[in-house]
């Protein structure tokens, strides 16, 4: 079956991580209408060029995962008004070239951006970084709707569990519009 595949990457390697809640709760959403899996890489190695060639095994896995997706969703937590440097150092991987018949991985996949921070600001200033990096890298961008949430905490459920009361619609919009973003660009 023609299936989309989509590949979360999520810029915190926090356990219980507000990002992968909704990373978790968008790949709820979409059920079977792809094939949503999240990338773990928090095995990838700092970058340092003395390294880079051969590429050391962690780096593989996640350039071989995101060389097979249709398209990336990024959840990202906002750290000083940037995306986290674990977000840049797998990205700083990810963009270097396979060998030199292999072209970097991201050039031309789909990309939708998602982020939710406990503070006011909503990660909207982090997420205009992560486009300025990603557009560098030729990935092909969704601007709208990107999908920023401010005050996580109002939407934890009696566990302290993202609830994502409010937001929810929102979420759906952008899932719903990424699916139709995706299938436009690779026909299925
Ligand atoms: C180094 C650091 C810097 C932070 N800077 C910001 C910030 O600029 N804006 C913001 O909204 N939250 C900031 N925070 C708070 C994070 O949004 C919060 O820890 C959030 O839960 C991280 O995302 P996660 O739950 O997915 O791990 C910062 C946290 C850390 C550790």
């Amino acid at each position: 079956m023609n299936e989309i595949k989509i590949l979360a990457i999520v810029g915190s390697l926090r356990k219980e991580s507000y990002n992968r809640q909704l990373a978790l709760a968008a790949k709820e959403l979409i059920g079977d209408r792809a094939v949503f899996n999240l990338l773990e890489y928090r095995d990838i190695p700092m970058m340092n060029q003395d390294i880079e060639f051969p590429a050391p095994e962690a780096v593989k896995r996640v350039r071989e995962e995101v060389k097979s997706a249709d398209g990336i969703w990024f959840f990202t937590p906002e750290y000083n008004h940037f995306f986290p440097g674990v977000l840049k150092n797998l990205i700083d991987w990810l963009s270097r070239p396979v060998s030199d018949k292999e072209p970097q991985v991201l050039s031309g996949k789909p990309a939708a951006i998602s982020g939710i921070t406990p503070s006011m600001a909503g990660t909207g200033l982090a997420q205009d970084h992560l486009v300025t990096l990603i557009s560098f890298l030729n990935m092909n961008v969704m601007n709208v709707p990107r999908l920023t949430i401010p005050n996580a905490a109002q939407q934890l459920d009696g566990d302290g569990k993202l609830a994502l009361t409010v937001s929810y619609p929102y979420l759906e919009k952008q899932a719903n519009a990424f699916l139709g973003f995706i299938a436009k660009q690779i026909g299925k």
